[in-house]
């Protein structure tokens, strides 16, 4: 059942492939109220509804930004909120030495400290204002740890950390937070970097984000601190290996077994 947390809702990354959905669905439900801030373009004029109060140039890591977005949140909402964070670079697959430190910077900088500038400047407002929801991103890599990956799968490890330490924390104001653990979404950019991919069995960014809307920012505040795993059956993802998906980029053999 939709709920106050589904309906006052404010999209951070409104313009990302996923955030973007989320905009155009949440937008839909009866009495929305949406806040969608987006980094660097704005939303399109697609997304142009009279529920939904667009902002964009406000850069999350950034103190006068987020201090720039308390404010919006404070003067739009005086009851309880959910926060739904779809922000941080898209990580394309190479190993470390291949990555530059400034990109290492840059993912670690948009995954997780735009993820703690968010809570430390919204949740005085969430206590204020009796209660709140913070839904953000992080992936299943955490959980099998693979190669090529590290700095978007270590950022999303600390972004689960920080949300289980984050609900122990704020519990008690009926405030809770989880992330999702996503496998690959067929989203634009991951249907051109993965073109060989089993695109039948990604789950698409409509059923993600009817998912978020409907069962999670839904769910009562006493299921707090969670990873929530989601995922469809895929035959390559479970009878292929990591390097039959995913060919090196130098074009050395995708797999020691083949
Ligand atoms: N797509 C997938 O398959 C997949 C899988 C696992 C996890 N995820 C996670 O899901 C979330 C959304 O994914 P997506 O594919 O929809 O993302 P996306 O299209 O790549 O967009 C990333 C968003 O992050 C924003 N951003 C980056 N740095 C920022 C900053 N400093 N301040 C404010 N915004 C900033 C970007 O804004 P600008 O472009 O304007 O800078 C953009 O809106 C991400 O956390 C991603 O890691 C996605």
């Amino acid at each position: 059942m939709l709920n106050e947390f589904s309906k006052n809702l404010v999209v951070l990354g409104a313009n990302s492939d996923i955030g973007s959905v989320l905009v155009e669905r949440a937008s839909q439900q009866p009495d929305a109220n949406i806040l969608a801030v987006s980094h660097q373009s704005p939303l399109p004029a697609s997304a142009d509804r009279e529920n939904v109060e667009r902002h964009h140039g406000i850069d999350l890591s950034d103190e006068s930004h987020l201090n720039s977005l308390a404010k919006l949140v404070e003067r739009k909402f005086n009851g309880p909120f959910g926060v739904v964070h779809s922000v941080g670079h898209f990580w394309i697959h190479k190993s470390l030495v291949e990555t530059s430190f400034t990109e290492i910077v840059a993912m670690i900088k948009s995954q997780v400290l735009t993820l703690f500038g968010v809570a430390r400047f919204l949740t005085p407002i969430m206590i204020k204002n009796k209660g709140g929801r913070i839904v953000t991103f992080s992936c299943n890599s955490v959980g099998f740890n693979y190669p090529d990956m590290s700095p978007f799968t270590a950022s999303k490890a600390a972004i689960e950390s920080f949300v289980k330490c984050y609900a122990n924390e704020h519990a008690e104001f009926g405030i809770s937070a989880c992330a999702l653990a996503l496998p690959t979404i067929r989203t634009p950019k991951v249907l051109k970097e993965k073109a060989n991919g089993d695109h039948a069995n990604y789950i698409t960014p409509e059923q993600l984000v009817d998912f978020i809307i409907n069962h999670v920012l839904t769910q009562p505040h006493e299921v707090n601190g969670n990873v929530i795993k989601l995922f469809k059956h895929s035959p390559t993802f479970y009878h292929s290996s990591y390097y039959d998906r995913n060919p090196r980029r130098d074009g050395s053999p995708k797999s020691k077994l083949l």
